[in-house]
């Protein structure tokens, strides 16, 4: 079940490297089948089944000023697609939101993904030719949607209650890869817990900001500035981060925070306007919790880069390579979410909890289709959000392919080592984690008892 739909919201992140997903898929994808999902045993057909799944699911960027490559609002403008949308949907390719269905935790806040029912209406409408079928007295679904430059959660928060923009800067239309790292102060005199947050490069400069990472800095005794820790992380295609009720991510008193913006003049992939980028400027949109949450939220939360082997890091030419790390913790925390990150070889990526008392190994996420064109945190509901005791440890694992296989692969002839460059290769994961104590553990543990029981007892 899915907390958030993409319908209502919508998506800031400018495909990158689409083009050439496209070119290979295009040609080589096949409709898959389906596994016995026919709910429509007659004709399938858009007025009484697909308009309503694609207005939904797909206007939300396939409209004007959107980021999709093309409008998806009426029966015209999608006929000519059909065929393509049926391939790119039953690969589970759009909307973009890589996660395999049958492995670990599957609810997620913010999951764009389509029901199996869902992508079987499609496929079977496609394989019957798209027909429009016949409206009646209905008219076409509207989809009731922001503006394309509003804020990712302005339906659900309102406005952010500090906006925080980097210093302007112009993009050249070719050239190397660009890092911009303004400060800018945040004006807070008090410490204050952050409720959700997201990174917006504003306007047409959505296509040439790579990633855009900000950390908070405080300043000591001596007067001078010293790091205070994460405030949040943007790549290309990422939506947002809302942290868990009843936790605190503090922003700090009198804080300012450091920007490291990657820019790559020119922008990367279909939708890449290829000119001149005019002040460039990179808003962060932070909604605080109102002052007092501090001492009513129980326990910290923070965001961490989680690394693994980069020294394992070689990718030979036409070869694959697969990286580790492990993390455990002196006290108990909660996973609120997991983000795995590299860029163009990179493949594949899996989080794990290793319990050392059992010798047990729990799988909690696997993306087995990563695309550096779209950064999701995947947020766990907090309801199963992994509890991991003191001691576990977190095992995450990263897959690279420098084959022609990989279909997001410029050139397979070339040595990849880790490296910031975009031709280069990373290897590390953003976590959220909630810092528990055992008696909070052993709270959040009894409750899922409970509701465990009711569950069982209302059946
Ligand atoms: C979050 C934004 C987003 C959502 C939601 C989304 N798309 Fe897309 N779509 C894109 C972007 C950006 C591209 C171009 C880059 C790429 O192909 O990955 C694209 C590309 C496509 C293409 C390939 C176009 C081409 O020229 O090759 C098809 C087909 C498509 N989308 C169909 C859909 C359908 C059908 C849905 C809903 C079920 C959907 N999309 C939902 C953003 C989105």
């Amino acid at each position: 079940m899915r907390a958030i739909n993409p319908r209502g919201l919508r998506h800031t992140g400018r495909a990158a490297l689409g083009a050439a997903v496209v070119a290979v898929l295009g040609m080589s994808g096949s409709v898959q089948a389906q596994s016995g999902l026919s709910i429509n045993s007659g004709e399938v057909t858009y007025a009484d089944h697909v308009a309503q799944i694609i207005t939904d699911n797909c206007v939300v960027c396939h409209r004007e000023g959107g980021i999709g490559p093309m409008q998806l609002t009426n029966y015209e403008q999608i006929r000519p697609w059909a065929p393509l949308i049926g391939v790119r949907v039953a690969n589970k390719e759009m909307p973009p939101y890589s996660y395999d269905d049958h492995i670990g935790i599957q609810e997620l806040q913010g999951d764009w993904r389509l029901t199996e029912e869902e992508i079987s209406t499609i496929t079977q409408w496609v394989a019957q030719g798209a027909p429009e079928g016949d409206w009646g007295d209905r008219s076409h679904p509207v989809a009731d949607l922001p503006d394309t430059d509003e804020w990712n959660f302005a339906d659900q928060f309102g406005q952010p209650t500090l906006i925080l923009d980097s210093e302007p800067i112009d993009v050249p239309a070719i050239g190397n890869d660009m890092w911009h790292r303004p400060y800018v102060y945040t004006g807070l005199t008090t410490d204050r817990c952050i409720k959700a947050i997201q990174v917006k490069p504003a306007g047409n400069a959505k296509s040439v900001v790579h990633h855009a990472n900000s950390d908070v800095e405080i300043m000591n005794a001596d007067g001078e500035y010293e790091d205070y820790g994460q405030l949040t992380e943007y790549a290309m295609g990422k939506w947002g981060e809302i942290m868990p009720e009843g936790v605190c991510r503090t922003l700090p008193a009198n804080a300012r925070i450091r920007w490291d913006i990657h820019l790559f003049p020119g922008g990367v992939g279909a939708t890449a306007p290829g000119t001149v980028i005019e002040d460039n400027v990179v808003e962060i949109g932070i909604w605080l919790h109102p002052e007092g949450y501090e001492n009513v939220a129980k326990y910290k939360q923070d965001l961490k880069l989680y690394r693994l082997d980069e020294g394992e890091l070689i990718v030979p030419p036409h070869g694959t390579a697969m990286t580790q790390g492990f993390h455990s913790f002196d006290h108990p925390v909660r996973i609120d979410s997991f983000q795995p990150h590299g860029h163009l070889r990179m493949r594949a990526a899996s989080l794990e909890i290793y319990y050392p008392a059992t010798g047990r190994t729990e799988q909690i996420s696997q993306i087995s289709n990563w695309s550096a064109t779209w950064h999701h945190s995947h947020l766990y509901e907090p309801d199963v959000a992994p509890l991991v005791p003191t001691g576990a440890v977190l095992v995450i694992k990263q897959w690279y392919d420098n084959t022609a296989n990989n279909p997001n692969n410029p050139d397979p002839d070339f040595w990849v080592v880790a490296g910031s460059r975009t031709a280069d290769e990373m290897t590390h994961a953003w976590i959220a984690i909630t810092h528990l104590d055992d008696a909070g553990y052993a709270e959040i543990l009894a409750q899922r008892e409970a509701a465990k029981q009711r569950s069982v007892a209302g059946q």
